[in-house]
């Protein structure tokens, strides 16, 4: 599968990268092609150094989504409506989103659109025939970026397109020790989405760090 990565220069986005290019052609975009380069030489170069395999190249977000068949949109909730504003093309492209909105005050808490969650935000601003899964959601992106250590985590996919969804889930199962769990349409994900401010306070409040989950 072709991947591109909205944002890919972030710390999720040169996570994901690290790991998914070892399998798939990875397309990391940025608003500047330039600072996608260098994020694409840094996981090239930080695969090399293992003898592990990369596909990685660096673009613009725009040559992301062109050239990808599944897009991850990796950017903050709070610019991802200018984001997609600037960008085009996402007819008939499967579009996974990552984005979790939270707020902080004491403690973490999920902080939604009125759409419901950042998914179906989503799904309302692109074009319709866009076909939107939220996965990755709740894999912290020192754990993409920590190669040497265990990444054993389940990944809830929402979605309301089954063929979109079979291609998010076989995208998940391609990454080593990922577990895909279909958790039903994307009416489902804020509940996906209100998980990671969960993970964060229970990292917060334990003083631990990069905590995840495991459905058995
Ligand atoms: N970090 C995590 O552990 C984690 C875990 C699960 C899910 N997520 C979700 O993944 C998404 C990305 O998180 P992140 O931590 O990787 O974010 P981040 O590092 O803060 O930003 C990601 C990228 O977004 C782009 N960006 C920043 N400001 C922007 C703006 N004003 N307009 C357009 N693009 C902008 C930047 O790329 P360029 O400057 O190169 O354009 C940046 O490298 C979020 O929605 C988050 O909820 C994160």
């Amino acid at each position: 599968v072709k991947v591109g990565i909205v944002g890919g220069t972030g710390d999720i986005g040169e996570g994901m990268a690290l790991r998914i290019s070892q399998v798939h052609e990875v397309i990391l975009g940025s608003r500047e092609a330039e600072r996608a380069c260098a994020t694409s030489d840094a996981c090239h170069l930080a695969l090399d150094e293992k003898g592990l395999p990369c596909t990685c190249s660096g673009v613009s977000n725009q040559d992301a989504v062109d050239r990808a068949e599944v897009v991850i949109l990796a950017i903050p909730f709070q610019h991802m409506a200018a984001t997609l504003s600037s960008l085009s093309g996402f007819e008939g492209k499967m579009v996974v989103s990552p984005v979790n909105p939270i707020g902080r005050k004491e403690h973490f808490f999920f902080a939604p659109p009125p759409e419901g969650s950042a998914a179906q935000q989503i799904a309302r601003l692109l074009p319709k025939e866009a076909k939107i899964c939220t996965a990755f959601n709740n894999i912290a992106a020192g754990s993409w970026k920590a190669l040497d250590a265990p990444f054993v985590y389940s990944v809830a996919v929402c979605g309301d397109d089954p063929a979109a969804k079979g291609v998010v889930m076989g995208l998940v199962a391609s990454i080593p020790h990922l577990a895909g769990f279909d958790a039903g349409p994307l009416a489902v994900s804020p509940m996906v989405e209100a998980v990671t401010p969960l993970l964060l306070n229970i990292a917060k409040y334990q003083k631990m760090r990069d905590v995840g989950i495991r459905f058995a």
